[in-house]
């Protein structure tokens, strides 16, 4: 077995762990209030440089930045004014900072594909690979803040379906981008004077119904060959682009039988693809709270919740439902039938069915979605919490979990201090890195190029 087919093989046993920081880091709408904590993260590089090196020391796969490049809920400034919702640095420069304190860890940018062009992406995310000596990832988000379509010469979101439509073109262009030059095509010879070899150089010449690109990219092939790929979009939509293209799968699944249903799903689609399932990993999000004991992990959640402002969090579920208007609505009656709408198609699904599994009025709804909007919430003692995740992750819900920081720093201590030694002495995760780049750490080979398959098959057939 070789080298890399090796370890492969002891990445894919193991879990793969992420965490998943926003904003200021604080996910729980109340955790930038909690006595202690931090609440700069918004606009200070340095906290984010501790937190990168405090679980990469944990040997975390990667740290994973989401992203809408708007302030969403603007339109009511006094209620956004208590919330850290609204200052936000842009993820690949956070990154590439990072890349310069930490060795190992992969970096993974959120970026959406409505609001942006192929080319540029490209561009950046490669840079990101070579900067950080192959640790770089895209997470693929279509968008779902409507009002970002503001900023960007449009007066409305695009429509669902229209959004991954033009998903679907933007990733194969921006992965044939990343295949302009061959592996060797900078010879940068002194003594011939030549710097780039001609037949190394791939014109990509796209030419589809949202983009026109000529290419090449000016940037060379970088270390993973293609950064890695996530896609965070659980709809039929976005699953299918799921199984084509991604190498993770960043959902929201809060209830094991579901995550099993997703789980299947999601991989039974790469069949068509001709993909192996195994090279897709898929990673709920999970905000966890962990203590000594189960009643300690409970109280520490009740001190978040009775920080939130009630209309705080009617705000933040209005806004993950897509904008949807909920002041007409009973505040303590079961939460309304809600229209799957344009913004939001898995979120609206996801939130009706915790909604009703556990029996919540539309108050209670909103307070659970102030904590973790629709994502698993997991409270306990080390061992619970440890048990659940292992429960997950042997029963075919998932390869590993994109973790939540409820509040900085408490949330990644609680990991790398408490559920990571005990995963790792459950033989679960990893001690060491295996290897160096983000590929290596998920178990996946670096693919050849197109062009470099293309080549060989041509001169086999000659
Ligand atoms: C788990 C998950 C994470 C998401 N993260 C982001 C994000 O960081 N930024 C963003 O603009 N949209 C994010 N979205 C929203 C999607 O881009 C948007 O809702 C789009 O419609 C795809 O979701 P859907 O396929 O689930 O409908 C996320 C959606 C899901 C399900």
């Amino acid at each position: 077995m070789s080298l890399s087919a090796k370890q492969g093989s002891i990445a894919n046993r193991q879990m793969k762990l992420a965490l998943f920081l926003t904003g200021d880091g604080n996910y729980h709408m109340a955790g930038w209030r909690m006595p202690g904590g931090h609440c700069d993260g918004g606009q200070n590089i340095h906290r984010w440089i501790a937190y990168a090196q405090m679980v990469e020391r944990a040997k975390l796969d990667m740290l994973f930045i989401a992203d809408g490049t708007g302030v969403t809920g603007s339109e009511d400034l006094e209620t956004l004014s208590y919330t850290s919702r609204i200052d936000r640095m842009d993820p690949v420069t956070i990154l590439s900072a990072l890349s310069m304190m930490t060795s190992k860890l992969g970096l993974v940018a959120t970026i959406s594909t409505s609001y942006t062009e192929p080319f540029n992406v490209a561009r950046a995310v490669a840079s990101l690979d070579h900067i950080s000596a192959g640790r770089a990832g895209w997470n693929i988000v279509t968008s779902g803040n409507k009002d970002d379509a503001l900023h960007y010469n449009l007066d409305r979101h695009l429509p669902h379906a229209d959004r991954y439509a033009r998903a679907e073109e933007y990733v194969d262009v921006v992965r044939g981008l990343w295949d302009s030059y061959d592996d060797d095509a900078f010879p940068r010879n002194k003594t011939s004077g030549r710097y780039m070899d001609p037949k190394g150089v791939h014109f990509l010449n796209h030419r589809g119904k949202h983009f026109s690109v000529k290419g090449p990219s000016s940037v060379p092939r970088s270390p993973q060959g293609q950064p890695v790929l996530v896609q965070a979009g659980s709809s039929e939509a976005g699953m299918n682009l799921s199984a084509r293209v991604a190498d993770v799968v960043f959902t929201s699944q809060s209830q094991l039988k579901n995550g099993q249903a997703f789980y299947d799903n999601v991989k039974s689609r790469c069949d068509r693809y001709g993909r192996d399932p195994d090279s897709m990993k898929v990673m709920p999000g999970v905000l966890l709270i962990a203590g000594r004991t189960n009643e300690e992990a409970q109280d520490k959640f009740e001190e978040l919740q009775s920080l939130i402002p009630l209309q705080v969090a009617m705000q933040r579920l209005s806004n993950n439902l897509g904008g949807v208007d909920l002041s007409k609505f009973d505040l303590d009656a079961p939460l309304p039938d809600i229209p799957v709408n344009s913004a939001r198609v898995s979120a609206v699904e996801s939130y009706v069915t915790i909604s009703r599994r556990d029996g919540l009025t539309l108050r209670e709804t909103a307070m659970r979605s102030a904590a973790a909007k629709h994502h698993w919430t997991l409270i306990g003692s080390v061992r619970q919490v440890c048990d659940q995740l292992e429960d997950w992750f042997t029963a075919g819900a998932a390869d590993g979990f994109n973790i939540l920081a409820r509040n900085v720093p408490d949330g990644i201590t609680d990991l790398t201090d408490k559920i990571v030694p005990e995963l790792q002495r459950r033989g679960l995760f990893r001690t060491e890195y295996q290897g160096n780049t983000l590929r290596d750490h998920l178990g996946l080979q670096r693919p050849a190029s197109r062009f470099a398959e293309k080549i060989a098959l041509e001169s086999e057939t000659a």
